[in-house]
């Protein structure tokens, strides 16, 4: 791996250039105003992915957006590992909150990556970490030392879920035959404490309306008179968790699997600070369920929040109203064994019986994806160990996660395949948030570790 090595410290300038000319492009999926935007992005992918010397690279296209993909065969009786991405990013606002424009990248000291990161949407979640994939094959492949065949399939949907790429994937079965998934889209626990994440959690969203009367109306007329929907809608809300802060939907726990005494007090090594988790969000105390750590709170156990909530009168001064209508939008994360669609149904009908009358209720389902958990005993974990040990010197921790990439569970469910999860990025660097960035550290590092994971699986594969 010398070569590759070399190659990638002298392209460090140019690995940058090119993640930063990405970054311009407002790929953003949910909003169809970038519509030509994210099939442009696309087409940048495309090309990357031939100068870093893919064949049949080819821009799929899907009833939405199209999923680019490339490979390099070299020989079929190798091992094959099949790399995915996404190229499209969350919307930036609230815009007013970027310290830069969110599509004019810079790169700029924190306390926490001091030698700089890139801020822009997308600079970690997920381009930045991609387009390592995309040069650390480059760097391999210009180098001679690419030890096995490699699949790169990076998608244009997963912040709008996925749903196109799952018909892809079904009418690709043989195209995608691979050995292991590769993907890099989520986090590491420190700089300093490298970790693989061995578990993702599931996700149910749902919107929500509640109609009281058929008319806004005069508060003073009718207040006190008539079920107000935004009162009413902030006491179901309310309801939906008890003192102890455990959900109580009808049957929501009931598939959850409980970790064993002796998982969570594995998971309890990690380290963890509360007084630095505080301090970063600005928080006395943190809150949650009670019974757990903090850092079960977010991983292994499933949770309810409200995402949005709408309804009357919110502009400038007072206007005395009773509003028709109340909204909401709420997400649900699930651990393993929960499914997605019970659990919509398990809220959709709990959610209409605490009602009151004089109120109407719609419940409108998104999105939703199903948790998954990684093994650690598996020859793509230990390959991704050693990776990690090569570049950061200690080995890393398995930790759970608690954000949601649905397609890792499909990937199995279709391809029958395992995906390793190996993120760069760290909690605190703002993914969905306004100033979200990339440290370059993570950048760099990310593209030295991939090809040791190659050498790795390749390695551990002949035994
Ligand atoms: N890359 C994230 C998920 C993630 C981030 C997992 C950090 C673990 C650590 C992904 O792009 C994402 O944002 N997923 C969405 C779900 C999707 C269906 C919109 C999420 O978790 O909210
Ligand atoms: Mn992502
Ligand atoms: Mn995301």
């Amino acid at each position: 791996m010398d070569n590759t090595q070399n190659y990638i410290s002298e392209n460090k300038e140019r690995f940058l250039d090119e993640l930063l000319d990405l970054l311009r492009m407002p790929s953003i999926s949910a909003d169809a105003a970038y519509a030509g935007d994210v099939r442009k992005t696309a087409e940048f992918v495309a090309s990357s992915l031939t100068s870093a010397g893919a064949e049949n690279v080819e821009i799929c296209e899907t009833a939405g957006y199209p999923v680019v993909y490339g490979e390099k065969m070299i020989d079929p009786s190798l091992p094959t590992v099949l790399v995915y991405g996404h190229y499209d990013v969350q919307p930036a606002d609230p815009i007013e909150l970027w310290t830069n424009p969110p599509f004019e990248p810079v790169v700029k000291k924190t306390d926490i990556h001091p030698e700089g990161a890139i801020f822009a949407r997308g600079a970690c979640d997920d381009k930045g970490q991609m387009f390592m994939h995309v040069k650390a094959f480059e760097a391999m492949v210009n180098s001679g030392e690419l030890p096995c065949n490699v699949k790169l399939m990076i998608e244009g949907e997963e912040e709008v879920g996925s749903e196109n790429l799952a018909v892809f994937v079904k009418e690709n079965k043989e195209r995608l035959a691979a050995d292991i998934i590769l993907v890099s889209d989520t986090g590491m626990l420190a700089n300093d404490v490298p970790s693989v994440t061995t578990g993702l959690r599931g996700l149910s969203y749902v919107e929500v309306e509640v109609t009281g009367p058929n008319r806004d109306l005069h508060s003073g007329l009718y207040g006190g008179c008539v079920a107000n929907p935004i009162n009413i809608l902030a006491k179901m809300i309310a309801s939906l968790h008890d003192e102890n802060n455990h959900i109580t939907i009808p049957g929501f726990y009931d598939r959850v699997i409980e970790l064993t005494d002796a998982e969570r007090a594995e998971m309890a090594k990690a380290p963890f600070s509360k007084e630095a988790y505080c301090k970063a969000l600005d928080m006395e105390d943190v809150y949650g369920e009670d019974g757990y750590s903090t850092m079960e709170r977010g991983s292994i156990r499933p949770t309810l929040d409200v995402n949005g909530i709408w309804g009357g009168y919110t502009g400038e001064g007072a206007k005395t109203v009773i509003a028709s209508k109340a909204y909401a939008k709420i997400s649900m994360r699930l651990v393993p064994d929960q499914d997605p669609v019970e659990i919509t149904n398990l809220f959709l009908n709990h959610f209409k019986s605490i009602a009151p009358k004089g109120t109407r209720v719609k419940v409108t389902p998104h999105h939703g994806g199903e948790p998954a958990v990684t093994p650690i005993d598996s020859i793509g974990y230990k390959a991704a160990s050693i990776a990690y040990e090569k570049t950061f010197g200690i080995e890393p921790i398995p930790v759970r996660s608690g954000g949601s990439i649905p397609i890792v569970a499909m990937f199995e469910k279709e391809l029958g395949l395992k995906t390793v999860l190996m993120g760069f990025g760290l909690d605190s660097d703002a993914i969905h948030s306004p100033n979200e960035h990339y440290g370059l550290f993570n950048y760099y590092r990310g593209i030295e570790t991939i090809p040791h994971f190659y050498v790795a699986f390749t390695e551990l594969s002949k035994k």
